[in-house]
């Protein structure tokens, strides 16, 4: 019975993953503006996934400047190497932290998130920013949301 419900849980969102991202593609498509276009895929993203927080922080010289976003108010700078975000971007690989209590150096700019998902986007080898989500739940992201969110990324990457 646990099996069945994790089953069903598990792809309700892939399901949900699977409409939105033609949903993205058509948002973007057209659209020169990469303010626009990302303000529209964390505008979907929330609409869809009903994440706690998600948005983008973009790569400024040397730190990470907060993008457009859905959610509560967020820290504006991040750097190299620090908290999530910017681990992912020294590493450029996706960071998924099941319980943001346990990674050292998280940067907590809500005391209600918990578990936390961050993707780079690439233009030409090089990160030029992340997507972050959070979630208020412990352990709210696993393989499905890393490989979905990947996808995401490599839509956002047409446009940046
Ligand atoms: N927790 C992130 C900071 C950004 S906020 O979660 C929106 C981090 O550790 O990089």
């Amino acid at each position: 019975m646990a099996d069945n419900l994790v089953v069903s849980v598990s792809t309700d969102k892939k399901e949900r993953y699977e409409v939105l991202l033609p949903q993205i593609e058509a948002l973007v498509a057209g659209e020169p503006d990469v303010v626009a276009n990302m303000s529209n895929v964390v505008a979907a993203l929330r609409q869809t996934m009903g994440f706690f927080w998600v948005g983008f922080y973009i790569v400024r010289e040397d730190q990470l400047v907060l993008g457009p976003f859905q959610g509560p108010i967020a820290c504006t700078r991040i750097n190299l190497g620090k908290g999530v975000c910017g681990t992912s971007w020294k590493e450029k690989r996706t960071v998924l932290v099941p319980d943001v209590e346990l990674f050292p150096g998280h940067i907590a700019c809500s005391p209600d998130s918990k578990s936390e998902i961050v993707l780079p986007a690439f233009k030409n080898g090089v990160v030029t920013l992340v997507l972050d989500v959070d979630s208020d739940k412990l352990n709210d992201f696993d393989e499905t949301d890393a490989l979905y969110l990947e996808k995401v990324m490599r839509v956002v990457e047409k446009f940046i």
